[in-house]
């Protein structure tokens, strides 16, 4: 069965709205996370949509997803870190579903103009590889400082992605990896893809798009209402 895992556990500081999260903040007439929830319920390829949010916006989140008629959507809560928040769905999964043969479709709840296409890819890929992630060329050379003051390598750029979400998953192996990992190991990983990378298993690419953006900060909100606007349908 295939699973969608909508990462909504954040607070999301760099917004800096003090009313919500900004998962909960309007593009458009509506929650960015019901723009999110949206593209992936049309699909009918999911057996569930499971949204993770803060303990305190559970209720919250039930309440305003009660105003949308989403069948197959379920709020649990999420976890400290995001990739803890990854877990906690793969828990809900083994505990409410038989075996462990699963693909899940992790994704930001703030990136909503995600497309069909890149979902469906990342479907087929967990499903072909074991693992993909969705990347896009990066358009700007890449500057690594590894004390942050000066440069310490410019890797060439045609080999640099920038990466974005979905993330896709067989759960089996992806709950292996992270289940080995000690506190401190879980603590440090910024990144679930980078579990397979770690364990020599292969992570393919799956193409993303520049509309596709993470909303991080105010100016990421105006930008995506302009996309909404011109672009989106
Ligand atoms: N996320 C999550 N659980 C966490 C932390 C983050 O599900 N413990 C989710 C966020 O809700 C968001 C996505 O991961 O949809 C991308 O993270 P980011 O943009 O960093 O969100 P925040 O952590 O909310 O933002 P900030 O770092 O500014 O606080």
């Amino acid at each position: 069965m295939n699973f969608a895992l909508i990462l909504a556990g954040g607070l999301g500081t760099r917004m800096g709205s003090t009313q919500k999260p900004k998962q909960f903040l309007n593009l458009g007439n509506k929650p960015i996370l019901i723009h999110t929830i949206e593209k992936f319920s049309i699909l009918n390829e999911f057996e569930k949509i499971i949204v993770l949010t803060p303990k305190e916006w559970i209720s919250y989140t039930k309440d305003l997803l009660s105003d949308y008629n989403f069948n197959n959507v379920v709020v649990i809560e999420g976890g400290e870190l995001r990739i803890s928040t990854v877990n906690k769905g793969m828990e809900y999964i083994l505990d409410n579903y038989d075996d462990d043969d699963h693909i899940v479709v992790t994704h930001d709840a703030v990136r909503p103009f995600v497309s069909h296409r890149i979902i469906k890819e990342n479907i087929q890929c967990a499903k072909d590889y074991g693992a993909c992630d969705t990347v896009i060329h990066a358009t700007d050379t890449i500057v690594e400082s590894k004390n942050n003051e000066d440069i310490t390598d410019i890797p060439v750029r045609d080999y640099m992605y920038q990466g974005q979400t979905p993330q896709s998953f067989r759960l089996d192996k992806l709950k292996f990896f992270y289940d080995n990992l000690d506190e401190d190991e879980k603590a440090l990983l910024s990144d679930a893809c980078k579990l397979f990378v770690l364990n020599n298993e292969r992570v393919h690419l799956v193409e993303g798009d520049v509309s596709n953006i993470k909303i991080t900060h105010p100016y990421d909100l105006k930008v995506a209402n302009f996309i909404l606007e011109e672009y989106n349908d």
